[in-house]
């Protein structure tokens, strides 16, 4: 089977995973964000954060959204210090962000050995134009590496996404374009492992499936879990599904 899912907690998860063991980390964790003071970003719900009014889905809430500011630091250095210790040298970190929280993110990345060594904008030109401002249309991917870069590999990536978030078939809040994410796998070695310590609906699983990379998943709401495992069977059984051969 070239994809794992753990149900539970992701430190906890991390924390059994064998040194060196995933070639690279690609990872949407929940941002605890979406609130200009301190009391909206730990006591609003995910989906009172990150739903609009208007939207026509009724998508299930998720947890993990009520950390202040410095505990969302420690926890996410901590969480990407045993990241960093699960990845094998060369590999490759991708975190989401928004504009709030990128520069904790950059902070805790650091703090966790990785080398930062970028910021990706992705722009959705399906968001909202905003009255008296501009519009706030940008989510971030902080990268960065352990060690350095793996040169020997014939790989040339953008350096920012435009794409909308997946309306039709949508099934989680802050579900990501497997489009976009199917770029991003592209870091690990064809045949090596991805893993996503909060895989959500599953999107950088069915990415790295379907770009013949094995994946390593952790999620902690039950019913999350099972849409990402649903989706991730669904990549394997379509007909056309074949482990991409070697492609450098
Ligand atoms: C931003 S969403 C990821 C969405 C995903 N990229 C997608 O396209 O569907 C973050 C996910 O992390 C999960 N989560 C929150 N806290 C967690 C924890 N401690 N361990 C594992 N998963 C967690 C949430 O349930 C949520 O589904």
């Amino acid at each position: 089977m070239p994809y794992t899912l753990h149900r539970g907690d992701a430190l906890t998860v991390l924390k059994s995973f064998p040194d060196e063991s995933v070639d690279s980390v690609i990872t949407d964790p929940p941002y605890n964000s979406g609130g200009r003071t301190s009391s909206d970003r730990t006591a609003r719900t995910a989906r009172a954060k990150y739903t609009s009014g208007d939207a026509r889905h009724d998508l299930a809430n998720f947890p993990g959204e009520n950390r202040d500011q410095r505990s969302y630091r420690s926890w996410l250095t901590e969480l990407l210090t045993e990241a960093y210790r699960a990845s094998r040298e060369h590999a490759v970190v991708m975190v989401f962000s928004d504009w709030r929280q990128e520069p904790t993110t950059s902070d805790a990345l650091q703090m966790a050995g990785w080398t930062w060594s970028g910021t990706i904008p992705w722009i959705k030109p399906a968001s909202r134009p905003r009255k008296g401002g501009p519009k706030q249309d940008s989510e971030f991917i902080l990268w960065g590496v352990k060690g350095s870069l793996d040169k020997t590999r014939d790989l040339y990536l953008p350096g920012h996404f435009i794409a909308s978030q997946p309306r039709k078939d949508r099934v989680h809040i802050t579900q990501k374009p497997v489009e976009v994410m199917q770029q991003l796998v592209q870091v690990c070695p064809p045949g090596g492992t991805v893993l996503d310590p909060f895989t959500g609906s599953g999107s950088t699983g069915v990415a790295a499936l379907k770009e013949g990379r094995n994946f390593v998943g952790v999620e902690l709401s039950e019913h999350y879990a099972g849409i990402a495992e649903e989706r991730l069977r669904g990549v394997l059984t379509q007909d056309d599904f074949e482990l991409a051969g070697p492609e450098e």
